[in-house]
């Protein structure tokens, strides 16, 4: 349960989403904390800050596959990845395992971010359609 720092190895090069995942680990980091504090009351507040972001962060990026890479290989394996997170999450139960909770999303978002996030931003940036400042926050 360390602290997931934001390093440069993480930017995908799309501002916006770079943005998202930063303010991402920043959430996962304050969840940590709070694991480690045995609040969990605080702790479940936080997880549904946290789910309602990455509901929308997926979105975002599932609609700049669409506009952008729509044809790209790895998008329908990016999307289920996605889909996928949600079925881990409902397995997860904070009050009887907050560490096994913690510990799944650090390595879920960082194994994330540096795959499929990472292909993706390639995907786009070779296509020469680089979006900025795309989406609300
Ligand atoms: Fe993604
Ligand atoms: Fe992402």
């Amino acid at each position: 349960m360390a602290q997931l720092l934001w390093t440069h190895e993480c930017e995908i090069g799309i501002n916006q989403i770079d943005q998202e995942h930063r303010y991402l680990l920043q959430m996962i980091n304050r969840i940590t904390a709070l694991a480690r504090s045995g609040r969990i009351n605080n702790m479940e507040v936080w997880q549904a800050r946290l789910n309602s972001y990455a509901a929308s962060h997926f979105m975002h990026e599932e609609v700049l596959m669409e506009l952008t890479i729509p044809e790209w290989s790895g998008r329908s394996r990016h999307i289920r990845e996605h889909r996928n997170y949600w079925v881990w999450v409902a397995e997860l139960d904070i009050y009887t395992d907050p560490k096994a909770m913690v510990d799944f999303l650090e390595s879920w978002w960082i194994g994330h971010i540096l795959s499929m996030d990472k292909a993706m931003g390639r995907a786009i940036q070779s296509r020469g359609m680089h979006h900025e400042g795309m989406g609300p926050q």
